[in-house]
């Protein structure tokens, strides 16, 4: 006997994979990640990631503008500031690069979401996520740091703060710390389930955040785990986080299913610098179809269980989207 079904039948046309897909990916999705720098007027292109820039506040705008046309919602900003010093005083400072940076977007009155990537490591001299003493990352210490960086971004205008760094506690004391500024309608997205990766490598090249001494494994999670990852999402909702989110994305694809199953919160997902690369490089080198590849990613990572992407493709892929 012939089979009874043939699945081909519902990949016959355009028509009928429109009308069956699983995954439908929307501009409305995607978050922005963008770099912000003093110094400069310009937009500086960065190497380890082709496409992206180190925009200056007057390039930032208009790259938000554009941004805005392709259909993207949200943007999440990194500051890279002039002066670093041990306690990473630039990242709380009023007059900040990326506080400026809210500032002006804030007066521009886009139809954007503004999040602040809260960490320590752009701004600290010894490139770590918090408060180091001698050659330990000290938890407690680093968590007023984060509080008050959380809360000057949200001052500058910050809809939402997204803590990277990792330290114990972090979200609870960020919550305490907007609400007794009376910012309580500012939302926290927790990089709760955040990887020991390699794939930031570009990253760190692009926000000259690389550790000066040691690596981030006393404070990131080791890839091999995953029940792990369920214990920290479940401290982070405790705690009051309003979003939670897996990083990196393509090579945790599986921890995105898991954490997507365990809570009622959104999930978000980022697909960090390296896979970024990985794709523009390939597609440089001829070895993908680069529109496809872009697509196929993204559309992995929500068919796992993200709803939120946070990709350096976002314009691009919200352009893609609208034309249909
Ligand atoms: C800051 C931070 C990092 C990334 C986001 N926030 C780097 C790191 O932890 O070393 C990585 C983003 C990317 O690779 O695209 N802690």
């Amino acid at each position: 006997m012939f089979p009874t079904h043939r699945p081909r039948r519902l990949r016959a046309n355009p028509m009928i994979r429109d009308l069956v897909r699983e995954t439908q990916l929307h501009p409305h999705d995607l978050v922005f990640p963008m770099f912000v720098q003093e110094q400069t007027d310009q937009a500086v292109p960065i190497l380890s990631m082709p496409g992206q820039f180190r925009h200056s506040i007057p390039t930032l705008l208009r790259a938000c503008e554009e941004a805005v046309e392709a259909g993207v919602r949200s943007v999440l900003l990194f500051g890279i500031p002039n002066h670093k010093d041990p306690q990473g005083s630039q990242a709380y400072a009023p007059d900040g690069v990326v506080q400026r940076a809210f500032q002006a977007l804030k007066a521009e009155g886009l139809p954007l979401l503004l999040m602040g990537d809260v960490c320590m490591c752009e701004y600290t001299s010894h490139g770590h996520c918090g408060h180091v003493d001698g050659h330990c990352v000290d938890n407690d210490k680093s968590l007023d740091m984060l509080v008050k960086t959380a809360v000057s971004q949200a001052q500058a205008g910050a809809d939402l703060v997204a803590p990277s760094d990792m330290m114990d506690g972090r979200i609870g004391a960020i919550r305490s710390g907007l609400d007794a500024a009376g910012l309580h309608e500012v939302a926290i997205m927790s990089y709760a389930a955040k990887y020991s990766s390699a794939f930031y490598g570009p990253f760190r090249e692009a926000a000259g955040s690389a550790p000066g001494f040691g690596d981030r494994s006393g404070y990131q999670m080791d890839p091999a785990n995953v029940a792990e990852a369920l214990k920290e999402v479940r401290m982070d909702i405790a705690e009051g986080a309003d979003m939670v989110m897996v990083k990196p994305a393509l090579a945790y694809l599986d921890i995105i299913r898991a954490v997507r199953e365990i809570t009622d919160l959104p999930v978000a997902a980022y697909n960090v610098s390296g896979e970024y690369a990985m794709v523009e490089l390939m597609a440089r080198e001829g070895l993908m179809d680069r529109r496809r590849g872009i697509l196929e990613v993204l559309s992995s990572i929500k068919r796992a269980g993200a709803g939120i992407l946070l990709t350096y493709h976002a314009v691009e892929a919200a352009r893609w989207l609208r034309e249909g």
